[in-house]
């Protein structure tokens, strides 16, 4: 989604923008620009639909600044078009601003201050700049006009904003979009992601909501909106867990999800010693507390979240509720008497967990994030944080963080049942079962030629497919399902087995793919039977067994796992099958249309 970088004091700004905005390509967006100033009378606005290579072609060596904005832009008012692309630009050309979020008075704000001004675009951030320069021209500095339409701005926004006037400051602000500032010897930054400035310095100040920030090449002046002055220092910002380069890999999907395995063994070297889990006291105390869990999420990481409730109630015999964050924020549920709400997060940024966790802040109900991004906001602003260690997760479609969460949850099961002591718990050797589980995908991904050729033979042609299975097969269905359609734009569907023929198997006709998961031992029979139904109408089908359950005839065998874990091997033929097709479609793979990675508008 919208990433914004701003940069002041350094020689070459527009080199260290495109650089940035390069670096946040992977949050998803459609267009990208740039403003930058040489604080020496010039300055230049490029803006460009499509791809930063795009935007780069067009910042010839007559572009020059040292200071100056970047943004990438996620349609969300407005078509992705040229005239909607960022920086906006006031009419008088005084002002240049980038946002990332969604201004929800924009057209009351227009009505009521700009009745003499025309709109160039069709954005909400258009009206915000023109705003700010409406209430210069009567006088107001720059930063007292920003500070007046920051007043009355509702919605959400992280803005950089410069005064053509005085080049030599930057103006930024934010309210519920992530917004950091980078510290450099000199020279100042701002990011949506310290990734995208961590080639200037690792030095990052993250702002609260309702702050507005003063930038010099040399000085930081935080201070609330009315004024009161904020003091806090930087913090270190190291990419750890692996690095965010995309080495010999053709997409960063590839990459990411051939070190899972990596992941799940470095997972376990955080949070276990000698077979048992070690997890920080607070984090053991809060789900101690707790008579019974929530865990709210969105898309992938809301599937690792439906792998987590069984977890949580056969190992650690806590009832355990799964939500849509974008659900659970607005309709309110009859809540356990002592809740705990696990928030499950490759980004730390998504806006729908956000709400629910300012929600969880009000009621007075204690939050642990499980986050990818130490440094997000749903990491900062939770009770507690644990880190999923994955390392940059790069691709839209996520497939290491779906294994960490998965995962994570597994080990604070364990954790949690040990501590309860839960039979189930003490019989169960999550340490042992996490590294079956590591060389158990090593061996899958080993056979990525063989599913190659059978995502050939099921999605050739193909506008829709099913996956199917019952128990946690089902669960990995709905992922299966999401992760080839986001990549592949097949729709593409999970069911419960049992489900198909209440309805949806009137869209079985010939050569339809279907894809049946057959690891449960309480169920296989029956979802044997489902994928033979299947087949007489028609279907293609590729079934996936487990070693245990398998019979002559499936096209691939699982290795054997304790079924509670299963997921973490059944999604990874998933993974591939999604890949391939997107592949052999000639589709970006990393950058699916339409999709943002870190989604910070609700
Ligand atoms: C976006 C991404 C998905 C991701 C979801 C939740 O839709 O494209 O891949 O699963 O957001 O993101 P989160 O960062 O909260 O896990």
């Amino acid at each position: 989604m919208c990433g914004i970088v701003g940069v002041i004091g350094v020689p070459n700004a527009p080199e260290v923008l495109l650089a940035g905005l390069a670096k946040l390509e992977y949050r998803g967006y459609d267009s990208a620009g740039l403003y930058v100033n040489d604080q020496a009378g010039h300055d230049f606005l490029v803006k460009r639909v499509g791809r930063i290579s795009a935007l780069e072609a067009a910042v010839d060596a007559s572009v020059q600044g040292t200071m100056g904005i970047g943004h990438t832009r996620w349609a969300t008012n407005g078509r992705p078009t040229l005239a909607n692309a960022h920086p906006h630009v006031s009419a008088d050309e005084r002002f240049y601003l980038v946002h990332n979020g969604v201004i929800t008075n924009a057209a009351a704000l227009q009505a009521q201050y700009l009745q003499g001004v025309t709109l160039a675009s069709d954005t909400d951030t258009e009206v915000v700049v023109q705003l700010i320069a409406v209430f210069a021209q009567t006088g107001l500095s720059a930063k007292a006009a920003f500070r007046r339409a920051l007043q009355l701005i509702e919605g959400s926004y992280a803005f950089c904003l410069v005064d053509r006037l005085d080049p030599s400051t930057l103006f930024v602000a934010k309210n519920q979009s992530p917004l950091l500032i980078g510290v450099g010897t000199g020279f100042n930054v701002v990011a949506s992601d310290a990734l995208a400035m961590l080639d200037q310095t690792d030095q990052f100040i993250a702002l609260a909501d309702h702050e507005l920030v003063t930038l010099t090449a040399t000085t930081v002046r935080i201070e609330a909106l009315d004024g009161t002055p904020v003091v806090r220092a930087p913090q270190t910002v190291r990419l750890t867990d692996g690095d965010a380069e995309l080495g010999a890999y053709p997409f960063y999907m590839l990459k990411e999800l051939n070190e899972q395995p990596t992941v799940l063994r470095r997972l376990l070297a955080r949070y276990t010693a000698d077979g048992q889990v070690q997890l920080p006291a607070a984090v053991l105390q809060a789900l101690q507390a707790a008579d019974r869990l929530y865990l709210v999420a969105a898309g992938t990481s809301y599937h690792a979240g439906l792998v987590g409730k069984p977890l949580f109630e056969q190992l650690a015999g806590v009832p355990t509720e799964v939500h849509l964050a974008s659900e659970f924020a607005y309709h309110q549920q009859l809540m356990a008497a002592k809740p705990l709400l696990i928030f499950l997060t490759q980004s730390g940024e998504t806006a729908d967990l956000r709400q629910v966790l300012l929600k969880a802040k009000a009621e007075g109900w204690p939050t642990l994030t499980l986050t990818n991004v130490a440094s997000s906001t749903l990491a900062r602003e939770a009770d507690a944080a644990l880190s999923l260690a994955a390392g940059p997760e790069i691709a839209v479609a996520s497939t290491k963080a779906y294994t960490a969460q998965v995962a994570l949850l597994a080990i604070l099961a364990q954790g949690l049942g040990v501590a309860q002591a839960q039979p189930a718990a003490a019989a169960f050797n999550v340490a042992h079962q996490l590294s079956l589980a590591a060389s158990g995908q090593a061996q899958l991904i080993d056979q990525a030629p063989r599913l190659h050729e059978a995502a050939q033979h099921l999605f050739t042609g193909a506008t829709r497919a099913f996956y199917i299975g019952r128990g946690t097969d089902w669960l990995v269905s709905l992922e299966a399902a999401l992760k080839l359609k986001e990549i592949s734009y097949i729709q593409a569907e999970g069911f419960a087995a049992g489900e198909l023929k209440h309805g949806t198997i009137a869209l079985i006709e010939a050569d339809t793919p279907v894809i049946a998961f057959i690891t449960d031992p309480a169920t296989a029979a029956h979802t044997r039977s489902n994928a033979a139904e299947v087949a007489a109408r028609g279907a293609q089908v590729l079934r996936i067994a487990s070693a245990a359950l398998a019979e002559p005839g499936d096209q691939l065998r699982l290795p054997d796992l304790d079924a509670c874990l299963m997921p973490l091997l059944t999604v990874i033929p998933a993974q591939l099958l999604a890949y391939f097709a997107s592949l052999d479609r000639g589709y970006d793979v990393d950058r699916p249309r339409n999709l943002a990675k870190s989604v910070t508008v609700e």
